[in-house]
């Protein structure tokens, strides 16, 4: 093959301006903060895009520390949304991104549809901010988040009333903890949504059995990493199939080879999270196998291959 792969792809084909990212390999929420330290560790502008931190109105200090426990193939945290709050973002982060070339989309989460609301509108018109992922499936906060994860109903009133309250691109991030995930799909992307994420964590427990009670301050937390791969693919390609919109894949991606797969199940772009903990080069390392990957199949465009397992 001659040229390179073009490896381009559109998040938003319904919103007037898109959303075309360099790549499909973008960093989750919450794993990085805001990405400024990150960005001294690995080159991130080689990213499709990177997620922020859960941001709410006002600052918010989180769980009960311990916070995060590992299990076998997994990571069960429970950190519940700490954060600067939306000002301290506009004032101190965005600012920063604005010089950056990788697109940064601001992760929005909130007890009530007026937060979201109100943290989506502070955000219009600042400067380095490309989109909002609209955080409706935190299982680790004791009001919101989730709560309008599990109901279409909710989950569509919040997704207009944030398409209302915004220009930019609004992307909705589902929970697996539900009986019918395309059921909440289906609503948000009725409601307006430019893209669906999936998956948050799954709720999940462990104990200390020394100490006779739960590992987290929290006691119940969310697991992320390999061990939930076979779930998030399994929940993308039942919503890739039932949507126009497109979906974002996440769970568990720790190689190019799981990127691959949540693309051939209908993903257009994925999502890596706890993997970056232990590869911080991750992005980039999956960047360059997924290329390879293209040129030993002379495969010209990415796009070629969402949804190919299907058919
Ligand atoms: C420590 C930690 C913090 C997280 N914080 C957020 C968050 O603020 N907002 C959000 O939507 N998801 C958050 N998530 C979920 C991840 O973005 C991702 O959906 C999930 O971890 C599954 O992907 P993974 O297995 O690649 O980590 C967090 C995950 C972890 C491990």
């Amino acid at each position: 093959m001659r040229n390179s792969p073009d490896l381009r792809v559109q998040l938003a084909p319904r919103h007037p301006e898109g959303l075309i990212l360099s790549n499909p390999v973008m960093i989750a929420s919450g794993i990085a903060g805001y990405c400024g330290e990150y960005a001294e560790i690995t080159d991130i502008q080689k990213l499709g895009a990177i997620v922020c931190k859960g941001t709410t109105l006002m600052p918010k200090e989180g769980n009960a520390q311990p916070r995060l426990v590992e299990t076998a193939g997994g990571l069960l945290n429970s950190v519940g949304l700490e954060n600067i709050g939306v000002d301290a973002l506009i004032g101190e982060k965005a600012p920063v991104w604005a010089g950056w070339r990788v697109p940064v989309i601001v992760n929005v989460a909130g007890e009530a549809i007026d937060e979201y609301v109100a943290v989506t509108s502070k955000l219009e018109g600042v400067p380095g901010i490309s989109g909002i992922e609209l955080n409706i499936s935190c299982p680790n906060v004791s009001s919101g988040g989730i709560e309008f994860g599990v109901d279409p109903e909710l989950a569509a009133r919040v997704t207009s009333a944030v398409k209302a309250a915004t220009s930019l691109p609004v992307i909705v991030k589902l929970s697996p903890n539900v009986t019918d995930i395309k059921e909440i799909a289906l609503a948000v992307e009725e409601a307006g949504a430019d893209a669906i994420s999936l998956i948050n964590t799954l709720k999940g427990m462990a104990i200390d059995i020394d100490q006779r009670k739960p590992c987290l301050g929290n006691i119940v937390g969310g697991l992320s990493g390999p061990a939930i791969k076979p779930v998030a693919l399994y929940m993308v390609f039942e919503v890739a199939r039932v949507v126009r919109i497109p979906v974002i894949g996440c769970g568990g991606i720790a190689c190019a080879e799981n990127v691959l797969e949540f693309i051939m199940a209908g993903a257009t772009a994925v999502q890596i999270g706890t993997a970056i903990l232990t590869n911080p080069q991750l992005g980039l390392d999956v960047l360059e196998g997924i290329e390879s990957f293209l040129r030993q199949h002379e495969i010209q465009n990415l796009t070629e291959l969402i949804g190919i397992a299907l058919a």
